[in-house]
């Protein structure tokens, strides 16, 4: 699949140690134990070391070796509050308030990365996009150069060539509805996150015109955004606005758009918001039969991603690698 093989070797050269907030869920248990025999990545679950143990022991994985950290007796927990109450003492929050959100596995867990005890974090199996997102994005911020966090999907199916069909897709899970700086930072940011994928980026900024054939203020926007992308990044095959048949069908392009380079050919696409992203990608894996990675978090300072709520162990063992190999070989911050 993708890059993947090459992401493993990459983590059994530097392995990396990811938490999962979710730590006794029984998908979760699964990947924990596939990635263990892997050897390449070291979980740490959260939760009740008990009940985890015995969910393993019932469902026949073998866990040795995960590291099993409750938050109710975690032995750094005066030093975590400490650094929760100072990244957040814009806010006033109290030591009190501070125990209290640090009791949820996601606020506790994002700390973890933040005191670099993990290098990544993987939720979202119970927890919802926003709160699985919410902490990362109150507590990691963004990494520099970047404004805003928002995310890709991968998609990728066998093609006629026996090569994977790949194509990037953005923002179909943060931003619920960006504007014309955000959208160009969005396909700037996903373009960079697809090439790590193995696609070369042609991006198209979609819309229901193709280069002023409609008109509206959405179709306004869309094409001012793809023309500040494309200042963001001038060497960056661009075209918008373009509706989707222009962006992927050669025949189509020729009619539409027949000077464009990204016309026909468009694998990287740029929603105009949430719903028509999160629409389109879902109609993709499940009319188109592609597979979809993500959302691969985009713009924030440490590896973090989401799952779905109807992921299986494969997706969150996948999931683990790729949110793994993302991270950057230093670690966030260390413990102040
Ligand atoms: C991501 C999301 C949860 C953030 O919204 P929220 O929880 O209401 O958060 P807030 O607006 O209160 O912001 C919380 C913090 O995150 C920051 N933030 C919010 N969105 C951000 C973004 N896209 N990039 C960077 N920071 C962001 C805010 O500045 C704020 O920082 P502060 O607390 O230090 O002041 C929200 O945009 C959302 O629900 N998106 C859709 C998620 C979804 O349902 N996806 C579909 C399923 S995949």
């Amino acid at each position: 699949m993708f890059e993947f093989e090459e992401m493993v070797t990459k983590l059994k050269k530097d392995p990396k140690t990811i938490v999962f907030t979710e730590g006794s869920d029984p998908r979760i248990i699964e990947a924990a134990s596939r990635l263990l025999s892997g050897t390449f990545l070291k979980p740490i679950l959260l939760g009740n070391e008990k009940k985890i143990r015995e969910e393993a022991e019932k469902e026949g994985f073998n866990i040795n070796g995960a590291e099993i950290i409750d938050a109710k007796s975690y032995d750094r927990m005066d030093e975590m509050v400490d650094l929760f109450c100072e990244l957040r003492k814009s806010k006033g929050v109290t030591p009190e308030e501070a125990r209290k959100t640090l009791a949820h596995n996601n606020y506790f867990g994002t700390m973890l990365v933040k005191m670099g005890v993990a290098d990544a974090l993987l939720g979202g199996a119970t927890y919802s996009t926003a709160d699985t997102v919410r902490p990362a994005l109150q507590l990691i911020k963004t990494k520099p150069g970047s404004n805003i966090v928002s995310s890709v999907y991968i998609l990728s199916r066998p093609s006629a060539t026996g090569q994977k069909e790949l194509l990037a897709m953005a923002d179909c899970a943060i931003n619920i509805k960006p504007n014309e700086d955000e959208l160009a930072e969005i396909a700037t940011s996903a373009a960079d996150c697809a090439k790590i994928f193995g696609i070369d980026p042609k991006v198209a900024f979609l819309s229901y015109s193709t280069l002023g054939s409609g008109k509206g203020e959405d179709v306004d926007k869309m094409r001012h955004a793809a023309e500040k992308a494309k200042l963001r990044e001038p060497g960056l095959p661009i075209e918008g606005e373009i509706q989707f048949d222009a962006a992927v069908a050669p025949q189509v392009a020729k009619i539409k758009a027949p000077d464009s380079e990204v016309a026909g050919q468009a694998n990287t696409f740029i929603f105009p918001d949430i719903n028509s992203g999160n629409i389109g990608y879902k109609i993709a894996q499940r009319l188109g039969n592609f597979e979809a990675y993500g959302p691969v978090l985009l713009g924030l300072n440490a590896s973090i991603n989401d799952l779905s709520r109807g992921c299986n162990a494969t997706e969150v063992y996948t999931m683990a690698i790729i949110t793994a190999a993302l991270a950057e070989d230093k670690k966030p911050e260390a413990a102040k």
